[in-house]
């Protein structure tokens, strides 16, 4: 509260508060793109063209356009409902395995499979290919994080050799799709005469890419985050299970009180920017701790307390202005049937470790895993 701009030791400056983190958010001087930076995430090689996520406009607004024409509203909606059958039959399926076990892990039995399994079946990726899908992701989310326990240069080898394989190997479904319109997302961007053209396939390449990586674990970290604050709140949990429509607010709440995205580090000034009386200047690195945002004592009353029945409750989770994630609908729904079937399907459920162990990552928050029984 009192350095809501905060100069680092690097150089680089951390903004921390509600309203400064909206302002500069929407900010036209605020930068995304890798190549102003130097951070491992721009790692990826034989991607000559970064995904949006990484760009500035005007590229950024054009490729994100023609994604969402096939993904964003007004298709979220219908895609998400259309996906409702094959989302509710996974998370059935995944608690099938539950049946007879004294204990299980609700991140490698649930958390994990789902979203991966969701992503390859709208991207159109064969069910036996899912397992290499799997080790790609595990590969790619590893080589960022902090584990002091595992070697930095294998961890990125690793990460580079698996943003090959990947692209790769996307690279090789995008050609079986050319010309053969269909139903999922590849087929339907490679096929796609809009009014600005088609995407290259490299471009089509890093948009798949990014849904995936974007996408995974992002909500596996809602999902357990979801059901860690439920087994620590059981007369939010016992509550859910009699009110099934809990979930809605309640996954909004969790967005805000434990979201997957803690910080974005990779932010740069184009030019200098204003904020909080603070010149941030050109070519400066910006980190944007997007958690401690949602908890601004200014903007939300007892922050520190998990409030499913919260009013207005525009929490930053999904972020803010141009890069305001786009998957938030499917996300949202991923998670709400996931933590409505748990609590629904689990009989008395008991947290094993609190506080479970964590990932160390320089973005994400979520347990490593959750064992309960
Ligand atoms: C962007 C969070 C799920 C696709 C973002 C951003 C955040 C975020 C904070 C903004 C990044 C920035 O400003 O640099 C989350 C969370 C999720 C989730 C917490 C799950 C709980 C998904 C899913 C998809 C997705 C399921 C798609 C399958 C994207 C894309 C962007 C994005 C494409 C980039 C948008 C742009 O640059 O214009 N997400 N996300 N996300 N997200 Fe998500």
């Amino acid at each position: 509260r009192k350095t809501p701009v905060a100069l680092q030791e690097d150089g680089s400056y951390v903004i921390s508060t509600y309203r400064e983190l909206t302002a500069i958010l929407h900010n036209p001087h605020l930068s995304s793109d890798f190549r102003n930076l130097s951070h491992p995430l721009a790692m990826s090689e034989g991607r000559t063209t970064p995904a949006f996520i990484n760009l500035d406009p005007p590229e950024h607004d054009r490729l994100r356009r023609m994604a969402m024409r096939h993904f964003g509203p007004p298709h979220t909606p219908g895609l998400v409902t259309g996906l409702e059958p094959a989302l509710t039959d996974t998370v059935g399926s995944l608690l099938d395995g539950f049946a007879d076990k004294e204990q299980v892990d609700i991140v490698d039995e649930f958390a994990y499979p789902f979203p991966v399994r969701v992503i390859c079946h709208l991207l159109g990726v064969p069910r036996e290919d899912e397992p290499r899908f799997h080790r790609w992701v595990d590969d790619i989310v590893n080589s960022i994080d902090y584990n002091p326990e595992t070697d930095p240069k294998e961890k990125a080898e690793n990460g580079v050799r698996a943003n090959n394989e990947l692209n790769q190997y996307m690279s090789g479904l995008l050609e079986q799709r050319h010309g053969r319109p269909g139903e999922d997302l590849l087929a339907r961007l490679a096929n796609d005469d809009g009014p600005e053209g088609r995407m290259t396939d490299d471009e089509i390449v890093s948009t798949a890419h990014l849904l995936l990586i974007a996408g995974h674990e992002t909500t596996v970290n809602l999902i357990t985050n979801g059901m860690l604050t439920l087994l620590r709140h059981p007369e939010v949990l016992h509550r859910l299970r009699n009110d099934p429509g809990l979930v809605v607010p309640l996954v909004e709440e969790l967005l805000r009180y434990e979201p997957p995205v803690h910080i974005i580090p990779w932010r740069a000034a184009y030019s200098d920017i204003t904020v909080a009386d603070t010149v941030i200047p050109k070519g400066a690195r910006i980190v944007l701790m997007l958690a401690s945002g949602s908890r601004d004592p200014q903007r939300f009353h007892e922050p520190d307390r998990f409030d499913p029945d919260r009013q207005d409750n525009q929490h930053l989770g999904f972020g803010s202005g141009i890069h305001l994630c786009f998957g938030g609908p499917l996300a949202r729904r991923e998670a709400q049937i996931a933590l409505t079937e748990l609590v629904r399907r689990l009989n008395r459920p008991r947290l094993l470790t609190d506080p479970p162990p964590y990932r160390r990552s320089p973005v994400l928050r979520g347990p490593i895993h959750l064992h309960i029984e």
